[in-house]
Order: C-alpha cells, then structure tokens, then sequence
C-alpha cells in the first residue's frame, strides 16, 4: 500500500531525515565559488550523503573534477550520471574489482591502492574485463589509517602501477583526516601544511623518476581552505560541507546546517524534559549528541534505540505531538540511516530524494544496478 507523499513539515511520518533546500544549495555554492578560483578542483565526497540529487547540485554548480566515492556500491550509482570517479579506498577482493572493471569500461575510473595485492587484484581484473583503471597512490599523511609512507615506499609502487596491465598511474592522495577535526585554526594550518608537503614532494619525486602524476588529491571539509590552496594540490575531496554537522559547526567552518532529523515529541513526563521518536537508530551518536535546533535553552541529554531525551527550559510549552528538529553530529553515519530526504523550503515539502547508495551491505545496492554484461 503505498503512502501518499507529505506537502507539509507536519505531515511528515518521523523520524525522518530533512534536508533545507536553501541552505543546502548555499553551502554548495559557497563551496564552488571558493574552487572557481585557484588551480585546485573540487571533487565531492559522495559518501557523505548518498544522494544523487544532491550530487548533481554539486556537479552543476562547478568546479569539480568528478565525484569521489568510498565504496563499490557508491560508485555503481554515481556512475549513472557523472563520468569521473575516484574510489579513494583501497579494493581489493576479486569480485569487488570486477564490479571497478565493469565501471571502469563505461567511465573514467580511479581507485587507491597502498599494496603490491591490491594493485594486482586490479589489475587482474582490469585485463579480464579488456579495461583500464586508473590508481593513484594512497599516502599515509598522518591518520594512520591506510597508506605507504611517502617518499621511497611510494615511488616503489607508482613504479609497480606504471609496469601493470592495464592499470593507469594517475597521481598520488593523502587524506589528511586526523586534521579535519583540529579546533585551533593555526594549528590545523601549520599540521596540514606538513602533510601535504610530503604528499606533494612524493609527487614530485615520482615525476622525477619520469612518471605520471596528473592528480595529486587530498582534503575535507575542515582542510579544504588550506589544502586546496597548497601549490601542487590538484583536487580536494570534502563531502560533510554540503550538509554540515554539530562537529564540523564546532571547528568553525563557514557552511551553515542544512539538515536535522526530524522527531515527535512523544511523552513530556516533566516540566524539565520531554521525550522524542528518534533515537540512535535514526542518528548517530558518533563525536557527541545531537543538538536541538529552534528551542532556545533544550539539549539533548540521551539518545536509546527509539527516544531522545531533551531536557527543556523551565518556560517550555512543547507538549505531545509537537516536532522537534535535531542536529546529529556526524553526517555520514545518520544519512546512512535513512532511504530518503524530505526537501523542505519552510513549513513545505517541496521533493523527496532518495539516498539511493544507503546501506552497509554492497550486494544491497547491487540489486539495484544493472549486472555487469
Ligand atoms: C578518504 C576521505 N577523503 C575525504 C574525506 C572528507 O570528508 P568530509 O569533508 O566529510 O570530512 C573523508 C571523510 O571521512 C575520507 O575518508
């Protein structure tokens, strides 16, 4: 039986994700017109909300080099409107690049490898299907997390890349993640500075050993401003700008929230605190609580399962029924939650997006994909 779709805020069936269509197109646009300038481009992270629509909104208002995805299953969606994708993550499984293969033989496709295994699974891969993938070296800049240290062991493999079938050498990333959340704007200059000094001296070695390295691609949303004005950075691959969350507000970056989760207040057991329908199975908890958005003085004192519990100023008349309008503090996670947008323009319901590249499970989406021929 299907539901008719909602034209008002209140008609809205919650929890439900909301995105601000005004907001978002201005972040968006902030964006843009920072990368209209320089040399540097843009390439959004499409992880970060899964959306197509919003996607496209960041493609048409330019300076983007492409999308970036973080799975598989990202990159099947994104593939069916843009033309240039980098997987800044390591595939390695065979099936998994088989999939890259096939997507591969429709668009231009780029992915990290930071292993000898890695890069001959893509390889294989790539031959089996008569296509070419491209790589870039993955960097370790400081996270910690994936990633050959720069310099010798990079060049190592740029040089392994260059000799493989069917595998393009396209360039080199370093994410520079443990710096995105750095509150002290000078610090979070002078450390990303030192990051990405060696990832550009590692690209520039690898071009000294008569190599390709066109793209040279790093940056978030906390770093985009620094990075993305490092000589020799190509591309910067910031994804939360679009929608912004309590954490990024808190290391102060000029994009505005454009989305909360939307809750009913479902029980208001005490003058100081009522009880809403969206608990940690509509947001997540990561980096902190969520905040609440239009109520002067109430916060949000617990997240369980189904339930936010908000404690209220003591002049408070929200009572049963009411919304209420929370402000999770990590983007990623809590889209992830969701399988559609409400796109509100005030009090209206003016769209419902699908999060078309939702879930955790890759063979999820690729029941929504074509199979490869
Ligand atoms: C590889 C990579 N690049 C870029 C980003 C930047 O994303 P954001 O702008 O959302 O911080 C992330 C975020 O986790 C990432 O993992």
């Amino acid at each position: 039986m299907s539901r008719s779709v909602p034209t008002r805020v209140s008609e809205i069936p919650t929890p439900a994700l909301v995105v601000d269509r005004a907001a978002l197109d201005r972040n968006i646009a902030r964006m843009a017109a920072f990368f209209a300038t320089g040399s540097c481009r843009l390439r959004p992270h499409f992880k970060a909300h899964k959306t197509p629509e919003i996607a496209k909104r960041q493609l048409a208002a330019g300076s983007c080099s492409g999308l970036t995805c973080a799975t598989v299953g990202e990159a099947e969606i994104a593939a069916a409107f843009c033309d240039d994708i980098l997987l800044a993550n390591e595939i390695v499984s065979p099936e998994k690049c088989a999939r890259v293969a096939a997507l591969a033989a429709r668009v231009r496709m780029t992915a990290a490898i930071d292993s000898l295994a890695g890069l001959a699974a893509l390889s294989r891969a790539a031959r089996d299907r008569g296509a070419s993938i491209g790589v870039l070296v993955d960097l370790n800049v400081g996270q910690g997390r994936c990633g050959v240290e720069p310099g010798e062991a990079a060049l190592t493999l740029a040089q392994k890349a260059a000799q493989s079938e069917r595998i393009v050498l396209r360039g080199v990333m370093g994410y520079e993640g443990h710096l995105q959340p750095v509150r002290d704007r000078g610090e979070r200059e002078s450390r990303t500075h030192v990051a990405m000094n060696g990832l550009v001296d590692t690209a520039k070695t690898i071009r000294a050993a008569g190599l390709p390295c066109e793209i040279v691609s790093a940056g978030g949303t906390g770093t985009y401003d620094i990075s993305g004005r490092v000589d020799g950075i190509t591309e910067i691959q910031a994804g939360s700008y679009a929608l912004m969350d309590t954490d990024y507000s808190s290391v102060g970056v000029p994009f505005e929230p454009a989305f909360w989760v939307l809750g009913t207040v479902v029980s208001r057991p005490a003058r100081e605190r009522c009880v809403a329908d969206c608990g940690h199975k509509s947001m997540t908890k990561d980096h902190s609580l969520p905040g609440v958005r239009g109520i002067v003085g109430a916060t949000v004192t617990s997240l369980n399962d189904e339930h936010a519990t908000i404690a209220l100023p003591p002049d408070s008349t929200i009572t049963i029924g009411d919304r209420v309008e929370l402000l999770p503090s990590h983007v990623d996670p809590t889209i992830n939650l969701h399988d559609v947008f409400y796109v509100v323009d005030g009090p209206t319901v003016v769209d419902v997006w699908p999060i078309a590249a939702r879930g955790y499970l890759e063979h999820r989406n690729r029941t929504r994909m074509e199979e490869p021929a």
